[in-house]
């Protein structure tokens, strides 16, 4: 698995050789019922990630995440606070679609962990965005349920999350769509708190730095190995 080089050129070049071992992955048989790996849209220097579950569908159909019903929803908040798709790398936990949609399987997600880990330490996001416990779950080791924890950036492993709760589930129950909004409006805070942080790239440099933050070592379930101290914002 590849990770961690500083020019942008190359860091992009190994990004898209994930995204191609991802198109021909039998990690898990996931393999066998999808009709294509979804490894994730978005340049190798966006400033934001968006992680969700698995593909559904549509993402299974056309390739691509967050293509449905939720995932014109999460362009229409991510909108709503200023931001475009195009500069935001999407992906999920699980790059094949689960038959039925069906949740993830410890294995699968566990099998699926290197290619998200390698995303993330080419991409180096100021900000980590889970969306939905599946999400929470793989990357925050010993978080509380999204129900408390939504909407409150967690620092763990050296990187910054903010928990929201899935899109879909806002479809389901309209309830939640102003406490998605509202925790989208914390993202753009957190997002401009940690921008006006961040030092500004020597003159001359090649592009953004970003976090210079370790890969988790990750487990055979797929979670960040050591006990993490989350330390809520
Ligand atoms: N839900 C997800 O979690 N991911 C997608 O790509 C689409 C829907």
């Amino acid at each position: 698995m590849v990770e961690g080089p500083a020019d942008p050129l190359e860091r992009q070049a190994r990004l898209d050789a994930i995204a191609a071992e991802v198109r021909a992955c039998t990690r898990c048989s996931l393999h066998r019922t999808r009709t294509q790996g979804v490894p994730g849209t978005g340049p190798v220097t966006a400033r934001l990630m968006a992680v969700g579950e698995a593909p559904g569908e549509n993402e299974d159909r056309l390739g691509r995440p967050f293509v449905g019903a939720a995932g014109q929803l999460l362009t229409e908040l991510l909108e709503g606070i200023g931001l475009s798709r195009d500069d935001i790398f999407i992906t999920n936990v699980l790059k094949s679609r689960p038959p039925q949609n069906r949740d993830p399987l410890p294995e699968e997600v566990a099998a699926c962990a290197p290619y998200l880990d390698a995303q993330i330490a080419l991409i180096r996001p100021l900000v980590i965005l889970l969306l939905g416990r599946h999400a929470l779950g793989r990357l925050v080791a010993g978080a509380p349920p999204i129900s408390r924890c939504h909407g409150s950036p967690i620092r763990a492993d050296g990187r910054v999350y903010l928990p929201v709760y899935h899109p879909a589930a806002a479809l389901y129950n309209g309830g939640l769509l102003a406490t998605l909004r509202d925790d989208f409006r914390r993202l753009r805070e957190l997002l401009d708190e940690l921008e006006a942080d961040r030092p500004a790239p020597p003159a001359g440099s090649a592009g953004p730095s970003g976090l210079a933050v370790p890969p988790a070592e990750a487990t055979e379930e797929g979670r960040p190995a050591a006990a993490q101290q989350l330390a809520l914002f």
